[in-house]
């Protein structure tokens, strides 16, 4: 027998007690499985966590897995700037009979990414859909994900909750050093009911609470703040490294998923956007002025496009579609159509 330190590392979705011990469990089981280890064998283990991760110690995940009589240690690590967010690392010293070089160290999750060369990649296939407000993305995207069964994950819903919460919170939107003092009690979370994503808030479910025109004002704003994008990121790469995915918003093909089997980027004309919004705010017995709702779109793309971090671009391969003399379908259909191609 060798005395061995097998690593391993894992990022949770969100900063809860349930979420913190199950991910750490699943990181344990997979270490002990893939290495063969005998529990009885593990002398010791050392937990350490990003600050981010708060609510609750990794370790009890230990206990629940049967490992009751080693030694324990967990920790909270300094802060490094531009490191992965809400990660768990992991250190066990095993007696075991293997030699250093066969030893597997585990990294699940996006702490893929921290070691790429431990870890094979397991991403699902990935659309991209991009383009300003009101060119029918996620219209199209509901059609295609129900239809080719994907998981449709609508990104804009993820910052429209953040800006609910700054505006029930009193906070406000352009002050950024306000919302990162805050962002730690922000927990989003997402789950898919028949592949269609409903949001939560702070385990409210806000899905359609976030559909105000207020809200879609302010939201330009909080997308402009990098600690909201950095934790956005974080799970929207998540959702596709283990899904078949249709994600839909303002930077998908150029920096959420660079590497997107498809991307398409879609557009129509101010007026075809300004008259399908006015479409939708009547259908919800809301008012509005026509002339208004043109206006806001026209500044919140100006927002999206010319913020410094993730603007609304083109990604150099992504598809254009001019969605202002086309109906839902056919653009469904072309977009189908594209995959399909791609998937073969
Ligand atoms: O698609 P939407 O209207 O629900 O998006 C709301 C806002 O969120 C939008 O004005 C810009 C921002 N957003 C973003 O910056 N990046 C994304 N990937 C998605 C949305």
């Amino acid at each position: 027998m060798n005395i061995c330190s097998i690593r391993g590392a894992i990022t949770i979705e969100e900063n809860t007690k349930e979420n913190i011990i199950i991910n750490t469990e699943i990181l344990l089981n997979q270490i002990i499985e893939k290495n063969n280890i005998n529990k009885e064998n593990i002398i010791n283990i050392i937990f350490s966590t990003t600050k981010d991760i708060t609510k609750a110690y990794p370790a009890i995940a230990t206990r629940n897995i049967g490992i009751t009589d080693c030694a324990i240690m967990c920790l909270q690590e300094m802060y490094v700037e531009q490191s992965l967010p809400m990660c768990i690392r992991v250190m066990l010293t095993v007696n075991l009979d293997v030699k250093k070089q066969n030893i597997k160290h585990i990294y699940l999750k996006d702490a893929k990414k921290l070691r790429p060369d431990l870890t094979l990649e397991n991403k699902g296939f990935a659309v991209a859909i991009d383009g300003p407000a009101g060119s029918g993305k996620s219209t199209v995207s509901k059609i295609i994900s129900k239809e080719l069964n994907f998981v449709y994950v609508d990104t804009g819903a993820m910052f429209r909750a953040i800006t609910l919460y700054c505006l029930n919170n009193n906070i406000d939107c352009n002050n950024k050093q306000q919302v990162n003092k805050n962002i730690d009690n922000i927990n989003i979370s997402l789950k898919f009911e028949n592949g269609i994503q409903q949001i939560y808030l702070n385990n409210e479910n806000v899905t359609e609470k976030i559909r105000t025109q207020e809200i879609s004002k302010n939201a330009s704003v909080i997308a402009q703040i990098p600690i909201v994008r950095e934790r956005l990121l974080n799970m929207q790469r998540n959702i596709a490294n283990s899904n078949n995915v249709i994600m839909d918003g303002r930077d998908i093909g150029t920096n959420v998923l660079p590497n997107a089997n498809v991307k398409i980027y879609l557009d129509a004309d101010i007026d075809e956007r300004a008259k399908r919004r006015c479409q939708e705010l009547s259908l919800k017995n809301e008012k509005f002025e026509y002339d208004k709702v043109r206006q806001g779109i026209i500044e919140r793309d100006d927002a999206d496009k010319n913020r410094k971090i993730a603007p609304l671009k083109k990604a150099d391969d992504a598809i254009i579609i001019n969605t202002t003399n086309l109906s839902i379908y056919e653009v469904s259909d072309c977009i189908i159509k594209i995959i399909k191609e791609n998937i073969k």
